[in-house]
């Protein structure tokens, strides 16, 4: 039996270090591409000559070609600017919607069955134009968010707790943004909730450190942003797809009433098996955490407004 194939788009950091997590764990081979010429092939080669010393037989390679992608069962699409000085958020809104336009028509066009995976800022909003650009049903158009927000609520509330990571759990609904829904109520140690465990002050403030998870790396890397954690977010999404897993992971996903909300990405909790998203698992929101959710699905509905869509 072949080995499964993920094609992953943009060798930056988040790309690349998704591709080394992938193909270290012999889950998939990985196909790496990029707009730039050299750089896919250059971190595939050297990717592939690390498996010696890893012990995997996953291959990688770097392409320009999408070609070289065809018949992937996932693409992970990471492409795309990062904010430079003076440009405003629309501009990188509009740019980053036009790589992931041309990019994901090519990919799909290559791996029709494809389930794509978008992880390119601002998420939500780049998932509306991958699902547009490919034609995919809403299954197969999955947003990387929920599950890295997720990630650092869990790290914060382990080491406020000075528990393992292992016995913690989060949700964090929404979108990715600052908007973002940090659910307490349903974050856990060992199946009790963070808010039977902690001051409501102290909840309070990890909740707002999530919310500004990215812009804290931001700040202390200065150029660039997070890409560990992400690509980790990636590879769990990744796996649970390709291993039919059905793991229940916060994802951005295309809303068709569930939650209340209707025609766009939010940020909820999903079922991720062999077929993609399988089912959207609803949760019961108090009155004051449905209004935060409507508040965080009213800022993707603004961005995708300035995207005329
Ligand atoms: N086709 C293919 N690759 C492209 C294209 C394109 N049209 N345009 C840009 N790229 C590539 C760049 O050449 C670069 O190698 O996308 C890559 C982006 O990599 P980085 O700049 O290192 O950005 P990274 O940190 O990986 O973040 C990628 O993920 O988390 C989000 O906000 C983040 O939107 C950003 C994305």
């Amino acid at each position: 039996m072949a080995r499964n194939k993920v094609t992953v788009i943009g060798a930056g950091n988040v790309g690349a270090t998704t591709a080394q997590r992938i193909a270290e764990a012999g889950l998939a081979d990985v196909v790496l591409v990029d707009i730039v010429e050299g750089l896919p092939q250059g971190k595939g080669l050297d990717l592939a000559e690390a498996a010696p010393v890893v012990t995997h037989d996953a291959q990688v390679r770097g392409t320009n070609d999408y070609a070289d992608t065809a018949d992937s069962d996932i693409v992970v699409v990471t492409s795309g600017l990062a904010r430079q000085p003076g440009m405003s958020r629309d501009d990188l809104l509009t740019k980053n919607a036009g790589i992931v336009r041309s990019v994901v028509e090519q990919a799909a066009k290559a791996s029709p069955n494809a389930i794509l995976i978008v992880v390119t800022n601002p998420l939500d909003a780049m998932c509306h134009v991958a699902m547009e650009a490919s034609g995919f049903p809403r299954e197969r158009v999955i947003g990387m968010a929920g599950v890295l927000d997720s990630a650092r609520f869990r790290t914060f509330i382990a080491q406020e707790l000075a528990v393992s990571v292992e016995d913690t759990h989060a949700f964090v609904l929404g979108g990715h943004g600052d908007t973002m829904v940090p659910l307490s109520r349903y974050s856990t140690v060992a199946g009790v909730p963070i808010t039977e465990l902690l001051p409501a002050d102290r909840v309070r403030a990890l909740e707002e450190r999530t919310a500004n998870g990215g812009a804290e790396v931001v700040a202390l890397l200065k150029t660039g942003s997070a890409f560990y954690a992400p690509a980790a977010g990636v590879f769990e999404m990744v796996e649970s797809i390709l291993l039919d897993r059905k793991r229940v992971l916060p994802c951005a996903v295309m809303l068709r009433g569930e939650f209340g909300v209707d025609g766009l990405f939010v940020g909820v909790p999903v079922v991720l098996g062999a077929a993609g998203m399988e089912r959207v698992f609803e949760i019961e929101l108090t009155d004051e955490e449905r209004a935060a959710f409507q508040k965080s699905a009213d800022a993707v509905r603004e961005l995708v407004t300035v995207l005329g869509r």
